[in-house]
């Protein structure tokens, strides 16, 4: 597949992928790792569409040398992962489990005698099992818990991780693992999961303070964001929207920049103690957005739990996740942040963009994924098109470098540049891994 040639980036853009921990690494059992939420929730019958779990994934923990070597095949500048926490800390207390720390430093070594940045999330889902038996993000302990791993983990790697991430996705992990129930732990307490969202962000708070003791490497957070789309003009449908938008996309990012939560969708504020919002709103040098998707949005109906409705956006290609293919609402992501926050707002980099296709090889044992980078293309110019509407952003992580476990979908959604072939562990470059190395990284 051709494309126009890609409009150009600030120089010192940095260009990436990501990964995270459960879904690539598999070797749960290695070195002392303890359980974590995602093995039982994996493990529990029902939970994962194929039936599968993380056990195995894609074998990188023993595979972590042909891994880095496909990223500087790639010529990205910087790799994603993310470090697990009950590899560091089987139990979620305590000291550090040294074999665990050792193989993320000889990942982010190895990255390094390869010329690629180091970016380390730290929380990306899979909570030690002994936290959650304690009641989990529930509890603010968890928190106080999480600040001390940081601090362990920046102890080792502090001088070479060049960018930290504290948390990914707080909101997923709130709505879908406490809400909704569909992700680990599997709690379903609705609007009861606010809770969580508080103790997250306090946990990503007290980290920033752990990581800047141990290191001067810049420090982020990972929110996923999605624009709201309005189905209906009424007064009604607007108050819908505005709710919605404050739950997903303001929720996490009001207190971070100083603005403590919104009001609209009536969070329970029972849990928040004084002196709880300066410690969440602790400076931070880069704003991480995850983007999919916009959601529609109407009215609720009368007697619904929920204060609107979310409706399947028509007229758009979808992935093979059934998500719409919108690059416009990353522009109107980008743009509205900016406009949003103004000067609160820290310099964005995009922490993750990708889709899911059917990706198959064919008798030549090549994998031709053109749909996957008509959309890296078009959502790639729409971060150009945000630059030049004066956003501040200086980078771009693909979701995924590999095809990987995709949580409770398992292995049937394949977000990869690099097809992985789950039976014998084969890694084969699709073409828009090509394409991102000739047209966007190296043009
Ligand atoms: C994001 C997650 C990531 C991956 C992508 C498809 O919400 O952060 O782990 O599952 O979606």
């Amino acid at each position: 597949m051709t494309t126009a040639s890609m409009p150009d980036f600030p120089t010192g853009f940095r260009w990436g992928v990501s990964t995270s921990a459960y879904q690539i690494e598999g070797a749960v059992d290695a070195d002392g790792r303890g359980p974590s939420i995602w093995d039982t929730f994996a493990h529990s019958p029902g939970r994962i569409a194929d039936g599968s779990t993380g056990d195995v994934a894609c074998d990188h923990y023993h595979r972590y040398r042909e891994d880095v070597a496909l990223l500087a095949g790639l010529g990205v500048s910087a790799y994603r992962f993310s470090i697990a926490w009950p590899r560091v800390q089987p139990t979620g207390a305590g000291a550090a489990d040294s074999a665990g720390l050792d193989f993320y430093e000889r990942l982010v070594d190895e990255l390094l005698g390869h010329g690629v940045d180091p970016v380390a999330t730290l929380f990306h889902w899979d909570l030690p099992q002994a936290l959650e038996d304690a009641g989990g993000w529930l509890n603010r302990d968890t928190a106080a818990r999480f600040a001390e791993y940081a601090d362990l983990v920046a102890a080792r790697l502090g001088d070479r991780v060049k960018l930290w991430i504290t948390l990914n996705e707080p909101f997923v992990h709130m709505s879908l693992g406490h809400g909704m129930g569909v992700h680990a732990p599997g709690r379903m307490l609705l609007f009861d999961a606010f809770p969580v969202a508080h103790h997250q962000l306090l946990g990503h708070g007290l980290a920033v303070s752990a990581l800047r003791a141990r290191s001067s490497s810049p420090v982020a957070i990972a929110n996923n964001y999605s624009p709201v789309r309005l189905a209906g003009d009424t007064d009604a449908d607007r108050a819908a929207g505005a709710a919605y938008d404050a739950l997903h996309n303001r929720l996490f990012t009001d207190p971070l920049l100083g603005l403590g939560y919104p009001e609209e969708p009536g969070f329970d504020p029972g849990v928040v103690r004084d002196g709880d919002l300066d410690v969440i709103a602790a400076p931070i040098d880069v704003l991480g957005v995850n983007y999919y998707n916009p959601t529609g949005i109407r009215a609720a109906e009368e007697g619904s739990p929920l204060p609107f409705e979310i409706v399947p956006l028509d007229g758009y290609p979808r992935t093979a996740f059934d998500w719409p293919v919108v690059p416009d609402g990353l522009r109107d992501l980008l743009v509205g942040l900016r406009d949003t926050y103004g000067d609160r707002l820290p310099p964005i980099q995009v922490t993750e963009s990708g889709c899911a296709y059917d990706d198959v090889p064919d008798a030549d044992g090549r994998v031709d994924d053109p749909e996957r980078i008509a959309y890296l293309d078009g959502h790639l110019r729409a971060v150009r098109e945000a630059i030049d509407a004066g956003v501040d952003v200086t980078g771009y992580f693909v979701w995924s470098l590999l095809d990987n476990w995709e949580w409770a979908e398992g292995f049937t959604k394949r977000f990869g540049l690099v097809h992985v072939d789950y039976a014998t562990q084969t890694r084969t470059p699709k073409s828009s891994y090509a394409w991102f190395r000739d047209a966007v990284v190296r043009p």
